[in-house]
């Protein structure tokens, strides 16, 4: 591992990208032991709604139990492993598996199991329930899991990233709700190319994105000096956190509309000057490991690997609850011309990954390592935001990204412990 990511240097080794023992290992030890993101809470509100998601390659139903509690169950069933839910969401009194038929409650129970009798007596439906996620917590609505059976809580994995997250999602005491579906496109290209330049790439807006910054300029010439040279802070998380973004006194919403109903007054007295002139719109952010979002529209997304070499983007649109609905609907539609699968500025970033990716199969290629250096040294504690910050232009965010990746990488997980020792030695 010490070869495959120089943090200190500034170096990444593209085999990170492409190598499927790799994959595979980052699978067990970085995804499996992580909160990942699984949906947002306003998509349950009765028992028995549900959404099916991922955590890593795992498939995962997401439900409202019959107490309305949020459970996490993998979606394979104990019989022959079969999905026992394949709708993406919808309300149900249980899961039942469309191959032979067994049945499980909300609570994750067999219920039913056609035939019963041509099973041994030994045979228990206790001992075949679905397997649930050991961990399930939500931060101001976003709901996250993990398969480690020990983690920290999620707030303090969240940590120093809490401060820069509440900018978009605790405008006031209502919280925010989910707009229109949930979109879903796949990308060639490894996930961790996704999640880290939302944690840390703002050096590529001005030239990927400089087509669709003119579009959005009022003149449609060129972009004004002040959106090009702009000035800002990049937080850096030590747990690969990152968060970029520009500071202007006149930091506002893009769409219009929503522009017009916001009360930037009421913002700065909850918020803060420094929040409402930065994180509040400005930016972009990655969650470690596969979680980020944009607050100017909403837009939360997970990058759900699929194999070193394509991900499968799903993205949500998510809006302040207390907005009436011409402005959450103006929302929505800005997102989806900025940022929805086929958004004016997705579509840059998109081609950006494949094109990494496609190339970095070559053998010659692979071999040659990519450079992370801007911003070396350049970490520190300002003063002006919370946590450790560098500048807007760094790949700090990034190096402290993989840094966290490698790291759990390094670490066996909790299910690679050598089981407890019984005393009991085995006479064999
Ligand atoms: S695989 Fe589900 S009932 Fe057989
Ligand atoms: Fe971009």
């Amino acid at each position: 591992m010490s070869g495959l990511v120089d943090s200190t240097g500034g170096y990444i080794d593209r085999a990170i990208f492409t190598d499927q023992q790799l994959y595979q290992q980052e699978l067990q030890r970085v995804l499996a032991p992580s909160w990942l993101f699984l949906a947002h809470a306003d998509q349950f509100h009765k028992p028995g709604d549900f959404f099916t998601t991922y955590m890593g390659e795992d498939p995962v139903i997401v439900t409202l139990d019959k107490n309305r509690e949020l459970r996490a169950y993998l979606n394979s069933c104990r019989h022959r492993g079969a999905r026992v839910c394949r709708a993406d969401m919808g309300q149900t009194r249980n899961f039942t598996c469309t191959y032979h038929g067994w049945s499980y409650d909300l609570e994750g129970k067999l219920v039913s199991v056609p035939n019963r009798a041509g099973y041994p007596g030994s045979f228990t439906v206790a001992d075949w329930g679905l397997v649930e996620v050991p961990h399930i917590e939500t931060y101001r609505g976003l709901i996250f899991a993990t398969w480690n059976p020990e983690p920290v809580r999620l707030r303090e994995a969240l940590g120093g990233m809490a401060w820069y997250m509440d900018a978009m999602l605790d405008h006031d005491d209502q919280g925010t709700e989910v707009v229109g579906g949930v979109h879903k496109w796949v990308l060639e290209g490894n996930w961790k190319l996704a999640a880290e330049q939302f944690a840390t790439d703002w050096y590529h807006v001005n030239v990927s994105h400089a087509s669709a910054l003119m579009v959005m300029t009022p003149s449609g010439k060129k972009p004004k000096d002040e959106i090009v040279h702009r000035t800002g802070r990049q937080y850096v998380d030590p747990m690969g956190h990152g968060a970029g973004f520009p500071v202007h006194p006149n930091n506002r919403f893009d769409a219009r509309t929503v522009h017009d109903h916001v009360d930037y007054k009421a913002l700065r007295e909850r918020l803060g000057e420094a929040r409402v002139q930065g994180p509040l719109t400005n930016g972009h952010a990655t969650v470690f490991p596969n979680f980020s979002y944009l607050p100017v529209n909403g837009s939360i997304r997970v990058w759900h690997p699929k194999g070193p070499d394509k991900m499968e983007v799903w993205a949500w649109t998510i809006v302040d609850k207390s907005w009436p609905d011409e402005v959450k609907e103006a929302q929505r539609l800005y997102n989806l011309r900025t940022f929805g699968p086929s958004g004016i500025f997705e579509q840059d970033d998109g081609e950006n990954w494949s094109e990494v990716q496609a190339i970095s199969r070559g053998f010659i290629t692979n071999g040659v390592p990519l450079n992370y250096q801007m911003g070396l040294g350049s970490e520190r504690d300002d003063g002006s935001h919370p946590g450790t910050t560098s500048e807007l232009y760094s790949d700090a965010a990034g190096r402290s990204f993989y840094r966290r990746w490698q790291t759990m990488m390094s670490t066996p997980a909790w299910h690679e412990s050598p089981p407890p020792d019984t005393g009991n030695e085995d006479p064999a």
